[in-house]
């Protein structure tokens, strides 16, 4: 029998990417040379790195670790300042999808950055970043705050009328899950990518008998291989719940075509890979794309929206 051709593109509203592969924001798209090797590469978008007003330094090195079962971080948002990435989308030619990840210490400064992206016709999507630690200060995740979230989006799309993301932090029961999307459903948004970090870990040195990061006494958000069962849950209940015509973009324990595909089948649209590129490198897109077509060869798919969301239960 004839194999079908693969394509791995996808669209999110007007939004299309021409692989669902992409890095996840904070994963080697700070720098100018960083976000260069993104626009040269074969990932189906870039996210770039959090950004704030201002620049950041970030917290104290060593802020980020690496073992075979993930990696801890305590970044404290270094960054370049909105500006640096405005311009460098400015002086730049590109088809590829660019969503600027915004993080703004406040919710005022959160809608001034909004209403900074919205004015270069270079953002195709801002991505809102919801889960980060210190937003409002006294470390509250703003996606964890349900009332919070809500006024917070009513405020927003009072004047952004530009394609929106908003990146989630892991939740860990369903009905928080309903609840938030419950919220987002009555909301213009574009799509939610699916998990940031799950914050509050530890990792253990035995030999030292210390911690491995510096900031906050050791503890940090956690990514790679060891989270990817939450990713997928939350990828899963949000299919349940939120509107069909809001994407899902999958992120969470990605380091290979087989993790894509299990995120595309509990119900995402496309995936971002955090720690496993940071890793590899730049070259992981071309094997992650090789090795997701290869599968759906193998499986007689053609496209992603022949398996996207259809997880079975077992009978
Ligand atoms: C070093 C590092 C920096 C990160 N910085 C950001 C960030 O600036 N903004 C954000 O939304 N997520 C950030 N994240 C979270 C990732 O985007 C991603 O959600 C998380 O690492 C899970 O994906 P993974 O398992 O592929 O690593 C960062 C993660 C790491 C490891």
């Amino acid at each position: 029998m004839d194999k079908k051709k693969v394509n791995i593109s996808i669209s999110i509203k007007d939004i299309k990417l021409s692989s669902c592969i992409m890095n996840a924001s904070g994963a080697i798209c700070t720098t100018e040379k960083e976000l260069n090797d993104l626009l040269k590469s074969s990932s189906g978008a870039i996210v770039t790195k959090s950004c704030t007003f201002f620049p950041r330094k970030g917290n104290v090195k060593p802020r980020y670790f690496y073992c075979e079962y993930g990696s801890i971080n305590s970044m404290g948002l270094p960054n370049l300042g909105i500006d640096f990435y405005l311009d460098f989308l400015e002086k730049n030619k590109t088809e590829k999808p660019i969503f600027l990840s915004i993080s703004g210490l406040s919710i005022e400064e959160n809608c001034f950055l909004l209403k900074k992206a919205s004015l270069s016709s270079k953002v195709t999507a801002v991505e809102l970043n919801l889960s980060c630690p210190n937003i409002l200060g006294e470390e509250e995740i703003i996606g964890y705050d349900f009332y919070k979230l809500s006024y917070f989006l009513k405020e927003i799309f009072k004047f952004y009328k530009k394609p929106l993301g908003l990146k989630l932090p892991p939740y860990f029961k369903e009905i928080h899950i309903k609840n938030v999307a419950i919220i987002l459903n009555q909301f213009p948004i574009y799509f939610v990518t699916c998990i940031n970090s799950i914050p509050n870990g530890i990792f253990v040195n035995s030999t030292t008998e210390s911690v491995v990061i510096y900031p906050k006494k050791g503890f940090g958000g956690i990514g790679g291989l060891s989270i990817k069962p939450f990713a997928l849950a939350n990828i899963r209940l949000f299919h349940l719940y939120l509107r069909k015509e809001i994407s899902i973009i999958g992120c969470g324990g990605i380091t290979n075509g087989v993790d894509i595909f299990e995120h595309i089948l509990c119900g995402a649209s496309a995936v971002q890979v955090g720690t496993q590129f940071i890793e590899e490198g730049i070259s992981i897109f071309d094997r992650l794309k090789k090795e997701l077509i290869s599968i759906l060869e193998k499986k007689n798919y053609s496209s992603i929206d022949n398996f996207k969301g259809n997880l079975k239960d077992l009978v």
